[in-house]
Parts: structure tokens; C-alpha cells; sequence
């Protein structure tokens, strides 16, 4: 048994007496956990009667036999006849020695897959200019979001500070699915329509409730990174599936070599291209599917801002039971840190699902959720998207001006007819992500087109510019600088 000088000396340092150390029980209390955990109080030995290493410490009793109950309390020590043991504890649970992580590493299959799931770009707050998917955050109309949350806070009842409807609030999910209807053609019932973190949580849910690990997700290439990430973590196979003009162009040898269980598209805009998919490939897509059991996920994210042309409506509601699950998000049409978007499912899935999710989620936001509700039904949302429309519709023109007169490299404009960005394509010589970084450091976000592909064409170089959050009198001087920075990064003797 270590006497009370060893003891101290196991201490590994002095009781500090100021205040800002903390209470000398909860030190004492910590330096004996430590001294347990690292081995150099042995299984089985006794710490000193509280007495003795109250006089060795020259602090109280009380503090000493309270950190005692303390360490007992958690098991570390077990009072006994004889004094207080320390307890055997199977094996060390701290590493001994700084440096050496005591940590089990992850098996190689699950480090490769986390190591695969990775930011293409650096994070960087969202005032940057020419960031892509970023709504005209000084446009959105605080003062009468703030009197919605202010209703529901003020008239919802105390019980809506619990756990709510794991699937959403109902009054949401309603008019959801009455907005839907009118503006994109879906085709749902409340039941149907599922509340989610964002389009990006309600990718995940489609990847883990209707997916198994090995089996094979096509996705659109160049496309959106957010799903390659839920596709990795669900350990799916990726299989890029090009785009061109007219969007996802799948080849019946795509079908027969390589049958998916699910298929990502965003086919009223494509991200980051801007095509749209034609009505023949929409049906030959669902036809497919339906043959090979296959679910597609239709990620409508930006499509309430068409700014030419008709409306382009929605695949889920092209033909009846069509086997799509229907993905929209709040992220562009109100702010993206409010985190809500939603998820149709087919009327085939909901028997099967309904229960599972019903245990995945717990029903939280819910006074966000149910201002949201308040905001569409009173016809203030359907304002605010009207007002959006114009201004990124003016918006999407000044930039296309400014990059015809002042872009002074090669380049061809995609994209355009909707949404919140252009996307500029660049001869290979120009390298997009030299020119992308260097943009960063003069406070311009644009992103590298090769950065959303998987295996990049020479095609797919070039820059994909936001102009959501951008206002139009800046393009400009901006797009002189990204001139500049393009004709800086072109390859020599290219
Ligand atoms: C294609 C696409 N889908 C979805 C989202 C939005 O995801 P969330 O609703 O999780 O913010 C984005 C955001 O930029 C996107 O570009």
C-alpha cells in the first residue's frame, strides 16, 4: 500500500491553490482518477486513510473523504473494512504516455470508407462572393419570419417543447404538400411527406432505408457532392453517370452492366451543369427503374426560380406510382442554416417505412416547423418567392453581361434558366481549381467544375459562379478579377 508521500508523489503535481485551478476535492478528485486509470495506483491497493493524506496535502478532511465518495460514487474505489481499495479494472482505459493513442483504430474497410468522405473545398462563411447555392441572405424577410416564430412560440401549447411527430409536425407536412401540388406538380398526400434536416439528411434517409452496403447508386457526373457522401457512408457502390445537355444519359448498357438500386438525378436543373431532363429520358428513367426495382431520388433543390420559359414540373407527378422518392429543401427558397427540407415517398413505401423512421427520428424544430407552416399558409412565403425570383432572375442576367464583356478568356456559358448559379466552362488549359483557390484568397468563392465529377473530362473544366447571394453591381469588377486569375492559371505550351 503506497503511504501518503508516495501518494503525493503519484499526485503527479501539487493541489493548486488559486482560483481558477478549481475546488481542491474536485483536483484531488481528478489526480486520483488519473492515477487510477493510468495504472500507477494498482488494482487492488489502498489509498490512504483520509487523515494522513489530509495532513500530507495540508488541506481538510472533508475534502479529502468527499473526493473519496466521489471516486467511489463512479467505481474507480471500493470502501471496504480495511479503508478504500482501488477497484481491479479489467485493463487501463487512458493511454500511459502522452503520444500513444489507446484508441482501437478503426477496422481498414471503415477507415477507407470515412477517408472517402471528405469536403471537396474548404469551408467558408457564405458572404463570400459567387458562392453557389446561397440564397440573398440580406434580402430575406427577417422581421416577418421572426413575428411567425413569435405565433408559434406564443400559441403553441407547452407539450410542443417535447418530442413531436418523428416524421414532422402535421400542419407542415400539409401544406407542403398543397404548396407541392400547385408549384411542382407533385403529386402527395400529408402522409407521404417526410420533414428532414435539409435535402442533405433526406438523401441520407433514402440511401439507409432503402439501400444495402455493397449494393450500386448511380449518381449524376459531373454532380452534387452532398450525395456521394451519404452514398459512401451507406458504403454504396458509385456508379458517375454522365450528363450531357439533356441531362442524366443512362445507356442500356449502363442497365445491364451495372443495375442500381438507386438513382440520384436533379432533373429540373442539373447541379452543377443546368440541364434539363428531357421528358423522353424521364420516362425511359422511370420505365427502368420499375424493370430493374430500382428507386430514384429526384433532388429538386432550386427549381421555384425558373426564370425563362415555363415551369418545369416535377417527375414524381409524370404518371401514377412513379417508384420516386421527391426531395425539396427550405435552404434556397428561405435561409440555409434553418435546416428543413423534406422528403416525398412513393405511396407504395409508406406502409413499409413509416414505422422504422418512425424510430430513426425524433421530432425537434418544432416551433420552426410549424412558423414555416404559418408562412406558407398566410401566402408570405409564396411573396418572398416571387420577390426572390425577380431579383435572381435580374441577377443571373447582370452576370451573364458582365462575363460576356468582361471575361476575356475562352468560354461558354451553361445553364441559366433557373436557380441561383451559371456555370462557365473553360478550354482544359485554364486550370478551374488553381484558378478556384486563388479566387478564395480575394474573398471569391467559386467553385472548380472538375471538383464535381468523379473521373473529370477535359470538358468538365470551368467555374460554377452563385449569383444568389452576390448583389449584381459587384459582377463586374469581379468577373475582370477571375479574367485575370484565369489567364494566371493557364498551362504554359498547352
Ligand atoms: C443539388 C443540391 N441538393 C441539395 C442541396 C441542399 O441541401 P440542404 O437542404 O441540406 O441544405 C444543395 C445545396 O447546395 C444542392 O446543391
Amino acid at each position: 500500500m503506497p503511504n501518503p508521500p508516495d501518494l503525493a508523489a503519484l499526485l503527479e503535481s501539487p493541489l493548486a491553490r488559486d482560483r481558477d485551478a478549481g475546488p481542491m476535492q474536485r483536483q484531488l478528485h481528478e489526480r486520483l482518477k488519473r492515477a487510477i486509470l493510468d495504472g500507477r495506483l494498482a488494482p487492488g491497493s489502498r489509498l490512504p486513510g483520509s487523515r494522513a493524506l489530509a495532513e500530507a496535502l495540508a488541506i481538510s478532511r472533508n475534502t479529502v473523504t468527499a473526493a473519496y465518495e466521489h471516486l467511489a460514487a463512479e467505481g474507480y474505489v471500493q470502501p471496504d473494512r480495511q479503508g478504500t481499495r482501488v477497484t481491479e479494472l479489467s485493463s487501463p482505459a487512458l493511454p500511459r504516455r502522452a503520444g500513444k493513442s489507446a484508441v482501437t483504430p478503426a477496422t481498414p474497410a471503415t477507415a477507407r470508407r470515412l477517408a472517402a468522405i471528405k469536403p471537396g473545398t474548404p469551408f467558408t462563411e457564405p458572404d463570400a462572393a459567387l458562392r453557389p447555392g446561397v440564397p440573398a441572405l440580406s434580402h430575406f424577410p427577417a422581421a416577418a419570419w421572426r413575428r411567425a416564430l413569435d405565433r408559434a412560440i406564443r400559441t403553441a401549447s407547452p407539450a410542443t417543447l417535447g418530442y413531436g411527430n418523428p416524421l414532422g409536425e402535421p400542419r407542415l407536412r400539409a401544406a407542403i404538400a398543397r404548396h407541392l401540388a400547385i408549384a411542382r406538380g407533385v403529386r402527395c398526400a400529408p402522409r407521404q411527406v417526410v420533414i428532414a434536416e435539409g435535402a442533405q439528411e433526406a438523401i441520407s434517409l433514402c440511401v439507409r432505408l432503402l439501400s444495402n452496403p455493397g449494393e450500386t447508386g448511380w449518381i449524376e457526373e459531373p454532380g452534387y457532392r452532398g450525395v456521394k457522401s451519404a452514398m459512401r457512408a451507406g458504403d454504396l457502390r458509385m456508379v458517375p453517370i454522365r450528363v450531357d445537355a439533356e441531362g442524366l444519359c443512362a445507356s442500356a448498357r449502363d442497365w445491364r452492366e451495372h443495375p442500381p438500386r438507386l438513382v440520384y438525378t436533379t432533373p429540373s436543373h442539373q447541379y452543377p451543369a443546368g440541364a434539363v431532363l428531357g421528358i423522353a429520358r424521364r420516362l425511359a428513367l422511370i420505365a427502368q427503374a420499375r424493370a430493374h426495382g430500382a428507386w430514384i431520388i429526384e433532388d429538386d433543390y432550386d427549381s421555384e426560380f425558373r426564370h425563362t420559359g415555363e415551369p418545369i414540373g416535377a417527375m414524381q407527378g409524370l404518371v401514377p406510382d412513379a417508384p420516386v422518392l421527391y426531395i425539396g429543401t427550405f435552404s434556397k427558397t428561405m435561409f440555409p442554416s434553418l435546416r428543413l427540407g423534406f422528403l416525398v415517398l412513393p405511396e407504395q413505401l409508406v406502409a413499409g417505412v413509416q414505422a422504422p423512421l418512425e424510430e430513426m427520428l425524433r421530432g425537434g424544430h418544432r416551433h420552426e416547423q410549424l412558423a414555416m407552416a404559418d408562412f406558407i399558409e398566410s401566402g408570405q412565403f409564396g411573396r418572398h418567392l416571387g420577390r426572390m425570383r425577380r431579383l435572381y432572375r435580374d441577377r443571373q442576367q447582370a452576370l451573364r453581361l458582365a462575363l460576356t464583356r468582361h471575361l476575356k478568356v475562352p468560354h461558354e456559358i451553361d445553364g441559366g434558366y433557373c436557380g441561383l448559379h451559371l456555370t462557365v466552362r473553360l478550354p482544359p488549359r485554364f486550370d478551374d481549381r488553381q484558378i478556384a483557390a486563388e479566387a478564395l484568397r480575394h474573398h471569391l468563392a467559386p467553385v472548380a467544375l472538375s471538383s464535381f465529377a468523379v473521373q473529370p473530362l477535359p470538358s468538365d473544366n470551368g467555374l460554377v459562379l452563385g449569383y444568389g447571394n452576390t448583389s449584381a453591381e459587384l459582377f463586374e469588377p469581379l468577373v475582370k478579377r477571375l479574367s485575370q486569375l484565369a489567364r494566371a492559371a493557364a498551362r504554359s505550351g498547352a
